[in-house]
């Protein structure tokens, strides 16, 4: 295990914004995980975990503590029979290299959340979701070490306290765990979900009646890659706001200013807005300050446009949040996570 000091991080995240770590630990088997808590760096300095850097922001160019990058390896069937299989998966794996080995075996659970950026240990942390599934829906529990006491803790799905883009790893349990692997519970056979309208159209439109889940995934795909931009190409975050979630008769009072206004209806009394609509309304999308931009096919997306750093995309974000607030009375919360 080597403790690497004044370490870049540009090519760890994918904003692709330059800033270094004071010290930086890549963690790659279990064995090294142990050494690590005999060090005593990792008991007096300010630290971050790190998974695939696709949901953090670095806005200061210097971070002055200790940076441990989980790249622990392996995906174990610990469990099957005719109708389910379980999965451990360790923190390091890649999210979408796992998505594409459910689907060579044709387990369903997973096909919906295809393409999305980062590790699997990053995934369970904002409860990642896209095209009407959240992986909620097939974790079983999740193994996570206390950093105070190295004592290895076993997380039902119900211990997580899942919400939307939230979860206990997000509030009380922040920054206090490693998680070291999830446990999967994945169906066999095609038990697909096309609750998202978005993703039904996609299919129609490739003229596909009955989807197996290697069609859902490619529709999916076809979504995303016209949406969203790829950040080897143009550094990004993804969704950089939450979608605001707002009282019944807030929204009825917005929807008679503006009829068009994109909500959906997420219980009895709650609206979720398209904050993307809201932004683009605001006269956000595609629009620059600097080197700083709004995605011009998804203003929800707030990209690098080469060379910005961390400073200029938060100060952008500072921008369409009061511009929000001002025009719709709406607070927009960060998804992506400021250091
Ligand atoms: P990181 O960015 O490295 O870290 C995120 C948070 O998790 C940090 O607080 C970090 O400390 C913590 N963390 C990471 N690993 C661990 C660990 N092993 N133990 C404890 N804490 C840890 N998200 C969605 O929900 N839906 C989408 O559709 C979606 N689309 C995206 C599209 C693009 C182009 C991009 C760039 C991002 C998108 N995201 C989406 C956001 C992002 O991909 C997810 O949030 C992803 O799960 C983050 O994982 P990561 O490993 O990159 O985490
Ligand atoms: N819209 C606009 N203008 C825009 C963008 C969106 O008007 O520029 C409106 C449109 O009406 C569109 C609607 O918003 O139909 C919804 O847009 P989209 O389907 O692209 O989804 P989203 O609500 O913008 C959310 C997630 C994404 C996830 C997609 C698909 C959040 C914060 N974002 O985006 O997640 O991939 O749904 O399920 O919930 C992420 O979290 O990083 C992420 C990319």
């Amino acid at each position: 295990m080597k403790i690497l000091k004044d370490f870049s991080l540009q090519s760890l995240n994918t904003f692709g914004v330059e800033a270094k770590t004071k010290y930086f630990v890549n963690i790659q088997t279990r064995e090294e995980f142990s050494e690590l808590f005999l060090n005593e760096k990792l008991h007096s300095l300010p630290l971050l975990i790190l998974g695939g850097g696709s949901n953090i922001l670095f806005r200061k160019n210097y971070f002055e503590g200790l940076i441990i990058k989980v790249s622990l390896k392996g995906i174990e069937i610990v469990n099957e029979d005719q109708t389910r299989a379980i999965l451990e998966v360790a923190a390091g794996e890649n999210w979408n290299e796992l998505v594409d080995y459910t689907l060579e075996k044709s387990w369903s659970g997973l096909e919906n959340l295809s393409l999305i950026p980062g590790s699997v240990g990053g995934a369970p942390i904002q409860n990642i979701g896209a095209y009407g599934v959240e992986i909620k829906e097939v974790i079983e529990e999740l193994e996570a070490c206390e950093i105070a006491t190295g004592k290895r803790i076993y997380f039902s799905a119900e211990n997580c306290q899942f919400g939307y883009r939230d979860s206990f790893f997000k509030n009380e349990g922040k920054d206090r765990f490693i998680i070291l692997s999830v446990r999967f519970s994945l169906s066999k056979g095609n038990r697909i979900n096309l609750s998202y309208g978005a993703l039904r159209q996609e299919l129609q439109q490739m003229n596909i009646l009955q989807p197996d889940l290697k069609e859902i995934s490619r529709a999916v795909i076809r979504l995303r890659t016209r949406k969203l931009p790829d950040p080897k190409i143009k550094g990004n975050g993804g969704s950089f706001f939450k979608n605001p979630v707002i009282k019944k008769e807030v929204y009825e009072v917005l929807k008679k200013k503006y009829p068009e206004i994109v909500g959906y209806t997420i219980s009895k009394n709650h609206i979720k807005l398209a904050a993307g609509w809201l932004i683009e309304k605001a006269g956000w999308k595609g629009r620059k300050i600097g080197r700083a931009g709004v995605h011009p096919s998804q203003a929800l997306v707030l990209i690098n446009s080469g060379g910005a750093t961390g400073e200029e995309i938060y100060g952008l974000s500072e921008y369409i949040i009061k511009d929000i607030r001002d025009l719709f009375g709406i607070t927009l919360e960060r998804e992506v996570r400021i250091i």
